[in-house]
């Protein structure tokens, strides 16, 4: 062979060496963190300041709310389906020991019986003068998994990751299928009861499964809605984030019909991959009133450029269906962005947004998540709202904040009795009316 022919031969080799390359590895040592510049969520793409809250509206939101669907987590093709049908399947009176009543409904999107659909498990407080407000989240595992009571019609298919198709790299292989109740300290349904609210949710599953090839499973939404698998779509198309911020919305069209349930008063939650979803959701849908992003991380409540912890790198090449085939552009290439997450925080804005973090889940960058939050407050102040009102990251357990909320707690990757306490007292101050 020539070397005319070679050079190009070459260079083609390498190239697919490199984009197959393993990411840079994660740093979790503070004093080695790159320097890094944030955008400026009050400048325009083209350079024009944003000087007031109609100029972020009209000019700027929707500049970058483009900007999270095509380069990070792929667009939303469409909102509540023509078709889509609520079937209330069960309601119990007198569940929780009496104190609350436990609804079952089925959202079928294709309006017929045998296509996709979501099950809603909702709890509400008995006894109240007006409909409560509600906390809506995904779960992991299934609705069977938030709370112990043997009436929570079980998730189907009970089998949640398919260890054979998940991708060996996945840290979190699981073959045995949660049991009733796994999850119910991360719910914490009595304390939510409690206090007045209501506690609705679904598990993420049901919109698309969390797996390499979930884009593409039967019955997921990105396939009744022809989107495409992680590999074989358009370099916009939405990954399972947007998916499942989808379903959140679709839940939400729900609540809007439930004379029971107060809809103009809902705080959408989520934890870690579901965090990540949650912002996303609140985000686009302004119809949330408030956002919980507990330890959401990575293409979360976390800044992508500063690089700690888990990078975009790590968490496209670990997780290939979850964002936008655009976002792996980025792939150890964070300062090409022309977005950062605190400005998906500040999408937020002027809605309550609570971004919480714990000390021992150095993996979702505790520090980066309270920076992102603060870099959200310019934003909060067009709209005379008060931010974290403090320059430094504050003691562990100890929330700081007004309209934006933030606390890194002590303990590890999780959702607490400690965190809900915070959320409800937040919820009180918000959205008590
Ligand atoms: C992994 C992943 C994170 C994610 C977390 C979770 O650790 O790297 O981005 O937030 O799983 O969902 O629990």
């Amino acid at each position: 062979m020539t070397p005319r022919l070679y050079l190009p031969l070459l260079a083609g080799w390498l190239a697919s060496v490199a984009a197959s390359a393993a990411p840079a590895p994660a740093i979790t040592d503070e004093s080695k963190v790159p320097p890094y510049t944030l955008p400026d969520p009050l400048v325009t793409t083209a350079g024009s300041p944003v000087r007031d809250a109609a100029a972020w509206r009209a000019q700027r939101r929707p500049e970058l709310l483009e900007l999270f669907a095509r380069e990070v987590y792929g667009r939303t093709p469409s909102g509540r389906p023509a078709a889509l049908r609520a079937e209330v399947t069960s309601v119990d009176r007198l569940a929780l020991d009496g104190k609350a009543t436990r609804k079952e409904v089925t959202l079928w999107f294709t309006g017929k019986t045998d296509g996709p659909r979501m099950h809603l498990l909702i709890y509400q407080p008995n006894g109240l003068k007006s409909p409560p407000p509600v906390f809506l989240g995904l779960n992991f595992f299934g609705n069977h998994t938030v709370h112990a009571d043997h009436a929570i019609t079980l998730a189907q298919p009970h089998v949640v990751y398919d260890a054979a198709r998940y991708r060996p790299a996945d840290p979190q292989p699981q073959k045995k299928p949660p049991q009733r109740g796994a999850h119910a300290d991360k719910w914490q349904v009595e304390a939510v009861i409690a206090r007045g609210y209501a506690t609705a949710t679904a598990w993420c599953n049901d919109l698309a499964p969390d797996r390499a090839d979930g884009l593409a499973a039967p019955g997921s939404v990105s396939e009744m809605l022809g989107t495409g698998g992680a590999e074989l779509r358009a370099g916009d198309a939405w990954g399972a984030m947007g998916v499942w911020a989808w379903g959140l919305s679709r839940a939400l069209d729900y609540l809007e019909t439930d004379p029971e349930l107060d809809a103009q008063r809902v705080a959408v939650h989520g934890f870690s991959r579901l965090g990540k979803a949650a912002d996303w959701a609140a985000a686009q849908d302004e119809r949330f009133a408030m956002l919980i992003s507990n330890e959401s991380g990575c293409g979360g409540a976390a800044l992508s450029k500063r690089i700690y912890g888990e990078t975009v790198g790590i968490i496209n090449s670990k997780f290939p269906h979850w964002f936008a085939k655009n976002f792996r552009r980025y792939d150890d290439n964070e300062a090409a962005l022309l977005v950062d997450q605190h400005e998906l925080l500040a999408l937020i804005a002027p809605r309550p947004l609570y971004v919480a973090s714990a000390e021992g889940d150095q993996w979702s960058d505790p520090r980066g998540e309270f920076l992102s939050a603060q870099a959200a407050e310019p934003v909060y102040s067009l709209f005379g709202k008060k931010g974290l009102g403090v320059t430094a990251m504050p003691p562990l357990d100890t929330p700081v904040g007004d309209t934006i909320r933030y606390h890194n707690r002590t303990g590890k990757h999780d959702m607490t009795a400690y965190d809900w306490a915070q959320y409800l007292d937040f919820a009180d101050r918000h959205l008590r009316r």
